[in-house]
């Protein structure tokens, strides 16, 4: 399983980071809009600080000529980058050209299962669908990851999955379950997983107990001779 981070805030790109949990950052135009910052500026960002691990950029042409020259300006800016594109006609064309020119393809926006496998049997480097999305209107979108990945054991693709939109940490629980390659997910969702409570009540009892020891403070001083 690898942990990706669906952000373009800096300081939780480098808190990811330092908790060793960040292996590649997804963003989209919502994401990139948040920054209040000039695209070509934060992107470039975003893959420096994220180096070597994949950056997502998301092309915003509806036509496929301009997905193709969109992603082969974003595809200069690092060697970390995957152009997200949209799981739909314009989209796949985009896919097939940009998969001859060697330029790593993410594709976006996918609500069903069959999205899913034609973009992986068209090529993809990653495919994206949104789990919470299709949770929040009712559809079974972990039910639909699940399918994916018993598919994608039929057949040896190449595509991974990036599980995205994910709205918890039990929906991250469910993704990993199901056997999700990667999974994208908020800061806030990450943290989640990684907090409780439990954990600094009874490390509080630890360190309370500790006092008790004799020569405590000697316990982890340098030895000398
Ligand atoms: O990477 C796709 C993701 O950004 C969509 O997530 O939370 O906007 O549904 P969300």
């Amino acid at each position: 399983m690898k942990f990706f981070l669906d952000t373009a805030n800096i300081e939780e790109i480098k808190t990811a980071k330092k908790w060793g949990l960040l292996s590649g950052l997804t963003t989209n135009p919502s994401i990139i809009a948040k920054t209040n910052t000039e695209f070509r500026e934060i992107a470039s960002e975003l893959c420096e600080l994220v180096n070597p691990f994949p950056v997502s950029l998301e092309v915003v042409a509806r036509d496929t000529g301009g997905m193709v020259a969109q992603a082969r300006i974003l595809n200069q800016l690092a060697d970390n980058v995957v152009i997200k594109l949209p799981t739909n006609p314009a989209g796949m064309a985009a896919l097939t050209i940009l998969k001859e020119e060697g330029i790593k393809t993410n594709l976006t926006l996918i609500f069903s299962a069959s999205q899913a496998v034609l973009a992986a049997s068209a090529g993809a480097t990653y495919v994206s669908p949104f789990i919470g999305r299709l949770e929040d209107r009712g559809y079974d979108g972990l039910g639909m990851t699940r399918d994916l990945m018993s598919i994608f054991k039929n057949y040896n693709f190449d595509t991974e999955i990036i599980a995205a939109s994910i709205r918890d940490p039990h929906q991250a629980l469910d993704v990993c379950k199901a056997g999700a390659h990667i999974i994208t997910m908020p800061f806030a969702v990450l943290e989640k997983m990684l907090l409780n409570t439990m954990t600094d009540t009874d490390l509080d009892r630890f360190l309370n107990d500790w006092e008790k020891v004799p020569g405590k403070e000697n316990a982890f001083t340098e030895r000398v001779g």
